[in-house]
């Protein structure tokens, strides 16, 4: 997406899916369950981008623990219905992970073939542990078998905009989740 009008840009936010209130009071219990991982050692919230960078700022702040912020990019290619099991580190940690618990927070899960990829590597550098929190689930598409450790909503085969998700590079800035009209 490229030039679009104000008007045009408006007519694509169809109705309201998630409202801001809803998305906060569900973030606060995921703040509770990375306080409960921590044990002493350090841990890290991971953010694969971009869609995910709106949830990890206002899950970050619910976290009453130490923990440290790290982002990632990956692509993964697929040629079939199947996981190549390739992902394309575009931006890596800078940092091992052997020595904490690794929380990977992800905007949505739709196929959970990227998620699985990242999943998959990360284990291989041996974290102490390592814990999936998605914002969104879309258990209807799933392709790879990977589920979230916690799930804060589930919604129906829509495509959604906003906090985080895009359409075209767009609406990412919205403040609650939308379905995305065509
Ligand atoms: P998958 O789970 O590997 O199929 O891909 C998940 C990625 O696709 C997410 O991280 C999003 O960037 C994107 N995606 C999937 N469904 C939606 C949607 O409804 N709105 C916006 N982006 C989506
Ligand atoms: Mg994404």
């Amino acid at each position: 997406m490229k030039y679009i009008t104000k008007e045009e840009y408006e007519s694509r936010i169809s109705r309201i899916i998630i409202s801001e209130d809803e998305i906060r009071s569900r973030i606060s219990e995921a703040g509770r369950f990375i306080d409960s991982i921590f044990d002493g050692r350090p841990i890290l919230l991971v953010s694969i981008l971009k869609g995910s960078f709106v949830f990890l700022a206002d899950l970050a702040r619910t976290v009453t623990v130490p923990c440290e912020i790290a982002f990632m990019s990956a692509k993964s290619y697929y040629e079939s219905t199947q996981s190549s099991g390739e992902v394309h580190i575009t931006m890596d940690l800078g940092r091992d992970i052997t020595d904490c618990h690794v929380i990977l927070v992800e905007d949505i899960i739709d196929t959970g073939r990227t998620l699985a990829d990242v999943v998959k590597l990360l284990r291989a550098r041996e974290p102490i542990s390592l814990h999936v929190i998605t914002l969104l689930n879309k258990p209807s598409r799933r392709i790879a078998e990977i589920e979230a450790d916690m799930s804060l909503f589930t919604i129906p085969d829509l495509f959604v905009i906003g906090y985080g998700l895009d359409y075209g590079e767009y609406f990412r800035n919205i403040p609650y989740i939308a379905e995305y009209r065509e």
